[in-house]
């Protein structure tokens, strides 16, 4: 009994190993820092501590999140990031001018971003004589890998917080036959003679002009910092992704991805506060609700969208529509005959999806990609996109 006692007690060391991890993020919007923080709070739920480098690329993201962080460093452009005043960020109803070298907007900003955080002592003050056993980055550049290497962190993952990016796909060796395989950003429908050659272009200019770019201008602030760039980014050992594989579209992976998509779905009260139960009422056949993301302030709705949403409301008398939106001058007269319609300042989506056992979502769709708002699919819903903004590179 005793020995078997002493057996038991000397298994346990390995059984309760927490981990000390670190995570860098090249934060490009509000909603990467919520991903963020889900990730952070299920790995200190389960008794690792985490600490968070915050690269921030888009300045009018301003939290560091809500996570349970142990501690945090964040560095960015004194002034306002030149991200901040892309056109996408800016005006997000805008149609898009689609031009053969925006790529170079985002990765030039990346890559100052980087040169940044290289040259602040602060940084490196933060990372000296930790032990970390585990780095995780995003793979939207390179310089949180080269950081991790260069504090031998023994073992890397990357995450996304969305769905398999194209440069993930190159990086982890994948082929990625223009045939079978649409670009992250720019979906064509594969099964038409157009959408198989607008793909191979697409194709080509990630393959030979935008990735060999990205991976020229931050391998070489890389080592002009004396840092090794082998394999940097080909040895991540598992890349995790924000999507779930029943809704990508076919496409080569390898056992490193792994699908993580619903992870930061949050648990529902099974109550909705009183305040919003009032605001939407009774609800006759069901309701509908409409989420924008965060980084389309209400105030940039232009008014023929308004118009066109209350018009097209009130085709559905019966459905009650709930929309996170803050009411700007002159709506109440837009909006007046549409009564079915209901504004919240801030949506309890997962309460609201359980509570009135939702049918239809209407999310916020970026990049033309379906696969982009899993948060809802992982429920069994129905997502039809509203496309806003196509590109976030
Ligand atoms: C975010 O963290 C940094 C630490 O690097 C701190 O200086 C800053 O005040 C924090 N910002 C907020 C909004 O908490
Ligand atoms: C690399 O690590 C060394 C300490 O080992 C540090 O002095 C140097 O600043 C680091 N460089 C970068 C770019 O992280
Ligand atoms: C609302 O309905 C009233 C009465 O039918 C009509 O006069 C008014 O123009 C409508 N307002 C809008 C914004 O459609």
């Amino acid at each position: 009994m005793i020995l078997r006692c002493i057996f038991l007690i000397s298994t346990l060391p390995s059984a309760i190993s927490t981990l000390n991890i670190l995570f860098y993020i090249l934060l490009l919007g509000k909603s990467h820092i919520d991903f963020t923080d889900s990730l952070i709070e299920s790995l200190v739920v389960r008794g690792h501590t985490v600490d968070l480098i915050i690269a921030r690329m888009n300045s009018h993201v301003t939290t560091n999140g809500t996570s349970r962080t142990s501690r945090i460093y964040s560095y960015g452009f004194k002034e306002d990031s030149p991200w901040s005043k892309t056109p996408h960020l800016l005006d997000p109803f805008k149609p898009r001018v689609r031009t053969w070298n925006e790529h170079r907007h985002y990765m030039d900003i990346a890559t100052e971003l980087c040169e940044i955080g290289f040259s602040d002592p602060g940084l490196h003050d933060f990372l000296v004589g930790q032990k970390y056993d585990i780095g995780i980055a995003t793979e939207y550049d390179y310089c949180g890998f080269a950081l991790m290497r260069n504090y031998s962190i023994p073992s890397v993952a990357s995450v996304s917080s969305m769905a398999i990016l194209d440069q993930q796909s190159i990086n982890a060796g994948m082929p990625n036959s223009a045939a079978v395989t649409s670009a992250i950003f720019e979906t064509e429908d594969l099964t038409t003679w157009y959408g198989k050659i607008a793909n191979f272009l697409n194709w080509a200019h990630i393959n030979y002009i935008v990735y060999p770019y990205c991976q020229k201008s931050q391998l070489d602030i890389i080592k002009n910092h004396g840092l090794h760039v082998d394999n940097l980014v080909e040895s991540i050992d598992i890349q995790f992704v924000n999507s779930n594989e029943l809704i990508e579209f076919p496409r080569v992976v390898t056992p490193k991805m792994k699908y993580i998509g619903g992870i930061n779905l949050k648990e529902s009260k099974g109550i909705l506060d009183e305040s919003v139960e009032r605001i939407i009422g009774d609800v006759k056949e069901g309701i509908v609700v409409f989420c924008f993301g965060t980084q389309v302030p209400s105030s940039v709705f232009p008014l023929e969208v308004r118009h066109a949403f209350a018009q097209a409301i009130r085709q559905f008398p019966d459905f009650t529509f709930v929309w996170k939106y803050e009411l700007q001058d002159g709506d109440e007269k837009i909006f007046a005959n549409s009564t079915n319609l209901k504004f919240l300042k801030w949506l309890p989506q997962t309460d609201l999806l359980i509570i009135f056992s939702m049918q239809n979502v209407l999310p916020r769709c970026s990049m033309n990609d379906p696969r982009h708002q899993n948060k809802f699919s992982s429920n069994g819903l129905n997502t039809p996109p509203v496309t806003l903004f196509f590109t976030e590179i």
